[in-house]
């Protein structure tokens, strides 16, 4: 299976357009070990040439550009990518489609019903886009453990899982969460056996998701905020973390704790994405990034190849 990380960063990317903390000053003037990451999103093949895009990031039309093989070139339009799984209605994983609406094929998106009651009502790109490409919507199970594969996707399969953590501010149930706001999905190619679990908003590792993240070969979870007042604390946001779907990965039951948890027994990969401009791990140098290294976390990338 073939895993590229498209984009790294939460929303509003890495350096933030209007924001000068500490990271995003220090990474413009260069005077910070870090490189700038785009929006969230991965994407994912059991065969090289078929893909599925996870989430569309705002920053799409850049990653397709740095990642050749969305673009095959078989015909006069043309893309690798076949279908679009949308693990949450965030602004930062949806409105690139906006960018993907030209063309004559529909296309094929893959989300819950409550993404697509966001996408429909308080966010209605699922309804403009019907006025051009047009889509196909597919259900997903959120039970984790009914499976289902991809038309035009061989050789992976999926199963889902609804997940805590918040919908969309806009969402008319922002602050009354419903399950299916939020998904993780395990990944598998069939061929291997190998499997990703892949959750980029992650609130709370609850207890039915050890079952289905002890299978994977590699965990990608949400690296969002380093604290839990990370954004009170820089005086950016009145919010804690874990209140708006992130929990964080320093202190007691942080993520880097919940981690140690897996791949006892077999090794695996464990890698943050989704990662906020203020994370101090974004710092290649910090002593945060160091803890990360000492408990063998990598910390995603835009470009980053996995291949399990
Ligand atoms: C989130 O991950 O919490 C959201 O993407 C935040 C946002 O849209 O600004
Ligand atoms: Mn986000
Ligand atoms: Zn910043």
């Amino acid at each position: 299976m073939h895993i590229h990380v498209l984009g790294a960063a939460a929303g509003g990317g890495f350096p933030q357009w209007n924001c000068n903390c500490f990271n995003c000053d220090g990474l413009r003037k260069k005077t910070i070990k870090a490189t700038k990451r785009t929006q969230s999103s991965i994407c994912v093949s059991g065969d090289g040439i078929n893909w599925v895009l996870f989430n569309t990031s705002p920053d799409i039309l850049q990653q397709i550009q740095d990642f050749a093989p969305l673009q095959p070139g078989r015909a006069i339009r043309d893309s690798g990518i076949q279908a679009i799984v949308l693990i949450d209605a965030q602004i930062d994983h949806t409105t690139g489609l906006f960018m993907l609406r030209e063309g004559q094929v529909k296309r094929e998106i893959y989300c819950t019903d409550m993404v697509y009651e966001d996408l429909t009502s308080g966010n209605q790109i699922l309804n403009i886009l019907g006025h051009y490409c047009g889509i196909n919507r597919h259900d997903v199970p959120i039970d984790g453990k009914t499976s289902f594969t991809i038309a035009n996707v061989p050789n992976l399969k999926f199963t889902s899982v609804a997940l805590k953590s918040a919908a969309p501010p806009y969402s008319p149930h922002r602050n009354d969460p419903k399950a299916g706001d939020t998904i993780g999905v395990l990944i598998e190619e069939i061929s291997s056996g190998k499997k990703c679990w892949y959750s980029p908003g992650l609130g709370e590792i609850e207890p039915h998701l050890p079952e289905l993240m002890n299978q994977a070969d590699c965990i990608m979870v949400d690296g969002t905020f380093w604290t839990n007042t990370e954004m009170i604390d820089m005086g950016l946001m009145t919010k804690t973390a874990r209140s708006i779907g992130h929990n964080p990965q320093s202190g007691e039951g942080g993520m880097i704790e919940k981690l140690n948890d897996f791949g006892q027994d077999k090794k695996v990969r464990k890698i943050l994405i989704h990662i906020n401009n203020t994370n101090p791990i974004l710092r290649e140098d910090s002593a945060e990034r160091a803890v990360l290294n000492e408990h063998n976390i990598e910390v995603a990338y835009d470009g980053m190849d996995i291949i399990l």
